[in-house]
């Protein structure tokens, strides 16, 4: 797939703008600040709701205005023959919910528009996947998720308010035993914790197959990136084993099998979230662990390891876009995504520089950011558009 035509409308630094592509490679080059990653941000946020860069949307709105637009024109290649152009358009709102339109109907949910265009994006954030908190990481296998099973947003969803009502409850929950009164409180607590665990069971066994999923292509990644210096290897760290004893998690376990789980796991930990007032155990505390020749990656791999763990992770995402990865055909391939490569370059040493232009150079559409026309390496020379000012405009 790639994306033949992007619009904003008081997106970040940009009141208006029209930017035309084309499939193969595009760089935006200009000088620090101009906007070339708020193009390319915008782009993300089509493929995910979420940037790159910050958690939260109220930064993607245009300083004084209320709402951002952002429109993209997909032709997806799935079937042979006549492409078909589909026009994406998300409402950014925050504080509200978003809303989006597809190919101009009517408004709906925003992820709605999950799983049209597809992305993957290498920027100098991606270091903290490795060096960072579990957070990032689970949030780079919830991103990919979402791409490949958008049916999945809703339960994450689900999953974040479930989170939310039953912190609440466990807060008053201590206030009241502390009170030396007891009761209500806790007959609810039992249906949030049917509900915890039946909505974070799906998110768990979902991180595991997708996680199996991306282990062999990570190796393979980093093989090709780095000197060919020890296996990257990644495994999925549930909450829920801990919370229960187990040394091991068992990846293939069903999705009633781990509500069984996180509901025990749930049980014996009630007295001391009531305690603490948050919950304890469910995916939102699990982790994707990264180790490198048996150690872990973070705080034992050098800054050259780490970026090549990193550009493994997100060269594995491609891959699995790109081929899909269930055998059933449930999570099937959907045409390559998008390549986004915002600044990477100048944070890569020339040999990982140069395996990694090698790597992309051949995907269908592949946008670079760059300061320099000089700091895109050979490989990759393409299309140039200038980005100056808020301008855009396209170097013939
Ligand atoms: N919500 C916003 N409203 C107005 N301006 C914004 C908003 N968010 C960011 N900006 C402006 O956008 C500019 C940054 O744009 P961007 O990050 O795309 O730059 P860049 O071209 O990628 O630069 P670099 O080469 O340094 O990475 C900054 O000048 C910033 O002040
Ligand atoms: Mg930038």
């Amino acid at each position: 797939m790639y994306v033949a035509h992007l619009s904003l409308t008081d997106f970040r630094s940009y009141a208006q703008v029209e930017l035309p592509l084309e499939p193969g490679i595009t760089a935006l080059v200009g000088p620090n600040g101009q906007g070339k990653t708020n193009l390319v941000e915008a782009l993300g946020y089509v493929a995910t709701l979420g940037s790159h860069r910050v958690p939260t949307d109220a930064a993607l709105v245009r300083a004084g205005a209320s709402r951002a637009v952002v429109r993209a024109r997909v032709i997806r290649e799935r079937d042979a023959g006549q492409p078909r152009p589909t026009l994406v358009e998300v409402e950014v709102t925050p504080g509200k919910a978003n809303r989006a339109r597809i190919n101009g109907g009517s408004p709906t949910r925003a992820r709605e528009i999950l799983g049209i265009l597809r992305t993957v994006l290498f920027a100098p954030e991606d270091l903290s996947l490795v060096k960072g908190d579990p957070d990032g990481r689970r949030r780079f296998l919830d991103d990919l998720l979402v791409q490949l099973t958008p049916r999945i947003a809703g339960v994450v969803a689900d999953y974040d308010r479930v989170l939310r009502q039953r912190s609440a409850l466990l807060k008053s929950a201590g206030a009241a035993m502390r009170g030396g009164r007891t009761g209500a409180d806790l007959r609810t607590l039992d249906v949030w914790d049917a509900k915890l665990a039946q909505t974070g069971a799906q998110i768990i066994v979902s991180r595991r197959a997708l996680t199996q999923a991306l282990a062999p292509h990570v190796e393979k990644a980093y093989a090709q990136v780095s000197s060919g210096q020890g296996d990257a290897v990644i495994t999925y760290k549930a909450s829920l084993d801990q919370a229960l004893g187990n040394d091991l998690g068992d990846d293939d376990a069903s999705v009633e099998l781990v509500e069984a789980q996180l509901l025990e796991a749930v049980g014996r930990l009630r007295s001391k979230e009531i305690e603490r007032g948050v919950s304890l155990v469910g995916p939102h505390r699990d982790d994707l662990v990264l180790t490198l020749g048996g150690l872990p990656a973070k705080g034992y791999a050098s800054h050259g390891e780490s970026w090549s763990f990193a550009l493994a992770l997100r060269l594995a995402s491609y891959e699995l876009l790109t081929n899909g990865f269930d055998e059933a055909g449930d999570w099937g391939p959907d045409g390559e995504p998008v390549l986004i490569l915002d600044d990477v370059f100048a944070e890569l040493d020339a040999r990982r520089r140069e395996r990694l232009a090698e790597l992309v150079a051949p995907a269908r559409q592949v946008l670079i950011t760059a300061a320099v026309p000089g700091d895109v390496p050979e490989p990759l020379a393409g299309a140039r558009v200038d980005v100056m000012g808020g301008e855009v405009s396209r170097v013939l």
